[in-house]
């Protein structure tokens, strides 16, 4: 665990094994060379150079751009034995920007113990954004993994983050690192339920590990077992698991605060792994698939970090977990299944297996009488098609509500794009024999996230406000890790979840 800690003293002397400053291009140089210029919070760094740093960046080709790496050997004019610059590109400073150079930075830091930030710190939400990002740079998945192999550095141990005179006060800036610090270690445990190979995460594993998190922050959670799930209704969910040994869950997780300023329910995806069942997918599709409990990851994520920043907010994170698995057990293509809703589906695909446990999750949400509801899954590879690996789409039965949840993604820095649901694509979904098919019959994969979508929304009531997150591609990086993007689960979402609760906060 790698601590953060705040602190106003000098930089340029004090003792770490690392100082990071931040660079950014200039506006515009005569020559018209790509050069650097320091960013706030270097100053002191840059006297213990003699005013030489500008030139010594210049000599090293040094741009500014967004992720450049520069590392310097500080010779004993600081403190510490190396200065690295990370560059922020030409936004400049902003939340999103630190957050990423802060990643970058402790990732290269592997291998050292105490790392110094002089970096831009001029209003809280930069420093949390630098301390959410230490933590996202020193993340690795070493459960699983023989931590004494060779080569491999263990992250630094402590990140002091400097505000310098002109910054927020020092208690201002540790309230602000100590919330980075929550919302980074919620994301790490977000990664941490995706990465865990499907074999020792099965939906009760699921269940009980959001379970355990979520009342240690000041939540309360509630799981039905199979059973409970049978006698209730609850069709869906009964149907996708009845094909694996490990038996499904819905689980109930509730941050109440004395006053809130809405109520909000929030729906995840949890399939622990998706085998596509008997509509067996080929075996590379499936190699990913343990991240198909994402959605259920994220939303376990965010009310840890809800209770935990006591956000007045109340909130309900429903997981909809299952094992999507063939076998004599499993539901079959034809089948039709009662859903906790009373509506009848027609499984025609049993791959399409998340919109029948979120169609249980939404109905049962919806009970509860809340403002809006948001689900958020790895819902279709069409998503993927449509918006590439790393942008999420965001479909909505209310214009305003989805341009609300749009607003938060922008400002918590995730990548989220507005897609229709259009009433013509609806009668693809007509069955012969039910009240709805799960697919288009035969063929018709186009417009699969949108069907998928339309699916969702044939369950929740028209005057509640709904939205929907396709996070497929963005939910896994199957590349090294970029910014303060992880690689294998990302956690994407949970920050565009806690910013849509926050934007009913104030
Ligand atoms: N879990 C998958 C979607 C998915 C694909 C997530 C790739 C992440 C990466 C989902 O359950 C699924 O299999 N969807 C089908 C739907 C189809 C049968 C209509 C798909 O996308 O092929
Ligand atoms: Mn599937
Ligand atoms: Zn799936």
């Amino acid at each position: 665990m790698t601590s953060v800690t705040v602190s106003s003293g000098n930089p340029a002397s004090a003792k770490a094994d690392v100082v990071v400053i931040a660079t950014q291009p200039a506006p515009n140089s005569p020559s018209g060379k790509k050069v650097a210029v320091l960013a706030a919070g270097s100053a002191a760094v840059a006297q213990g150079f003699d005013g030489r740093l500008t030139a010594v960046l210049a000599d090293l080709g040094a741009t500014g751009r967004a992720g450049e790496v520069i590392r310097i050997p500080t010779g004993g004019s600081l403190g510490a034995p190396l200065l690295v610059a990370v560059g922020l590109g030409p936004d400049g400073p902003t939340p999103a920007r630190l957050r990423a150079a802060a990643a970058i930075a402790t990732r290269g830091a592997k291998g050292s113990k105490k790392v110094l930030f002089a970096l831009p710190a001029p209003d809280v939400a930069s420093i949390s954004a630098q301390a959410e990002g230490a933590l996202s740079g020193t993340y690795d998945f070493t459960a699983f993994r023989h931590t004494t192999l060779e080569g491999r550095q263990t992250p630094p141990s402590a990140v002091q983050i400097t505000v310098s005179p002109g910054d927020v006060p020092t208690a201002t800036a540790r309230a602000a690192a100590k919330r980075g610090v929550t919302i980074g270690n919620a994301l790490a445990f977000a990664r941490d339920l995706v990465n865990t190979p499907p074999r020792d995460l099965p939906p009760a594993a699921l269940a009980d590990a959001a379970r355990t998190a979520a009342v240690a922050a000041g939540a309360t959670a509630e799981i039905l077992d199979e059973k409970a799930l049978a006698r209730r209704g609850f069709g869906g969910l009964i149907g996708v698991g009845q094909g694996s040994t490990r038996p499904p869950r819905l689980v109930a997780l509730r941050w109440t605060p004395p006053r809130p300023k809405a109520r909000i329910a929030l729906i995840g995806k949890g399939i622990t792994f998706d085998s596509g069942g008997l509509s067996l997918k080929p075996p590379a599709s499936m190699e990913t698939m343990k991240t198909d409990m994402a959605g259920a990851a994220a939303v376990a994520a965010t009310i840890v970090a809800a209770a935990a920043l006591k956000i007045p907010v109340a909130v309900t994170g429903w997981l909809c977990c299952a094992e999507n698995m063939p076998s004599g057990t499993a539901i079959r293509p034809s089948d039709v299944l009662t859903m906790y809703s009373g509506t009848r589906v027609e499984v025609l695909n049993t791959d399409a297996e998340g919109r029948l446990v979120l169609a249980d999750g939404l109905a049962r949400a919806a009970e509860d009488k809340p403002d809006a509801l948001v689900d958020i899954a790895t819902l279709t590879g069409a998503a993927i098609v449509a918006l590439g690996p790393a942008i999420a789409g965001l479909m909505a039965n209310d214009d305003a509500f989805r341009d609300r949840v749009g607003a938060a993604a922008a400002t918590a820095g995730e990548d989220v794009w507005p897609m229709p649901l259009p009433a013509e694509l609806r009668d693809r979904l007509d069955s012969a024999v039910a009240d709805i098919a799960n697919v288009p019959p035969s063929g018709g994969r186009d417009g699969g996230m949108l069907t998928a979508g339309l699916f969702l929304k044939s369950f929740v009531k028209d005057d509640l406000p709904w939205a929907h997150l396709d996070i497929a591609g963005p939910s896994w990086n199957g590349g090294e890790a970029r910014g303060d993007t992880a690689k294998g689960g990302t956690a994407f979402g949970v920050r565009t979840l806690l910013a849509l609760l926050e934007s009913y906060a104030s």
